[in-house]
């Protein structure tokens, strides 16, 4: 069998260091998305070399961005992929609700949310007409989206977990294998996690590892909560997709909570 692919949607980040190791230790290859060139050379740095690693920059938050990258795999241009990590983001803004302005709440949506939307709707008709049985997705999201400490990661976060719902809820039946990974606690490169006291990326790399190789893992929400966590997971099925499996027999018992 060839060599598997991982697309990295915002390699150059924190997670996305984390996303392209876990790959490369997974024996795949990776076709990174960056901004530019200079965020591609940050890369590299990180990994200490380009061995397994395609490069190919996009702008993540025009429409047309992963779109350019995906027509370009169709015509034998880039690397087939059959596996997304899916983490673009970064804008962390502290204004209170009420003094967010129009601009940084536009960017914050679109850096933190619309981008991976963007990535989603433009990868998933490529990895259905594959068919590949192998296929995933990972959607980098955090605890931000629950616990509101800043207002404006929070309200893009938090528009992550319905994406997550819905694409669980439509790929069920699919050969795509969804997951939504949220994280609870602070994860950055390993010279700035050393510095500032926080998680390394080349630790959190064994998380999505474990996702990318986890065939049981599907349709989950896996909240990380703690740095050496791998046995201590929470894996549950994502609430609204076992609320949709269980409807019929949810619903008398909610009639009778009712009456
Ligand atoms: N790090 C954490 O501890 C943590 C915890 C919980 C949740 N999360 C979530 O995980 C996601 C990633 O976080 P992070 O810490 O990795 O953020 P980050 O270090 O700021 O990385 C964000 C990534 O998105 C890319 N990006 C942003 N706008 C772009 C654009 N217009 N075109 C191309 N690329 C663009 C950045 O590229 P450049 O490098 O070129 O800027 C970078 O690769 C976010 O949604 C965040 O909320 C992170």
């Amino acid at each position: 069998m060839s060599q598997e692919t991982v697309l990295i949607v915002g390699a150059t980040g924190n997670i996305g260091v984390a996303a392209t190791l876990a790959a490369l230790r997974s024996k795949r290859n990776v076709l990174a998305l960056v901004r530019n060139q200079d965020s591609a050379a940050k890369l590299i740095n990180y990994i200490g070399s380009d061995n397994g690693i395609t490069i190919v920059e996009a702008d993540v938050i025009s429409p047309d961005g992963v779109q350019g990258v995906v027509d370009q795999v169709k015509a034998g241009k880039l690397p087939a992929f059959q596996h997304v990590i899916a983490t673009a983001g970064g804008a962390y803004t502290e204004a209170k609700l009420h003094k967010l302005s129009t601009d940084d709440l536009r960017w914050t949506m679109d850096t933190n949310f619309t981008s991976n939307f963007y990535a989603y709707r433009a990868t998933i008709p490529y990895l259905l007409e594959q068919n590949n049985p192998n296929a995933s997705w990972i959607l980098q999201t955090g605890f931000q989206g629950e616990i509101a400490l800043r207002s404006g990661p929070a309200m893009s976060l938090s528009a992550l977990f319905g994406m997550a719902t819905a694409a669980i809820r439509e790929l069920k039946d699919t050969n795509i294998r969804f997951n939504e990974v949220r994280l609870g606690m602070r994860v950055e490169t390993d010279a700035a996690a050393e510095a500032h006291g926080t998680h390394k990326s080349s630790k959190y790399a064994n998380v999505l590892e474990k996702v990318l190789n986890s065939p049981e893992m599907r349709g989950g929400l896996i909240r990380v909560l703690e740095p050496d966590g791998l046995e201590n997971w929470k894996f549950e099925q994502n609430q609204s997709a076992l609320i949709q499996i269980t409807m019929k027999k949810v619903h008398p018992g909610t009639f009778q909570m009712r009456k």
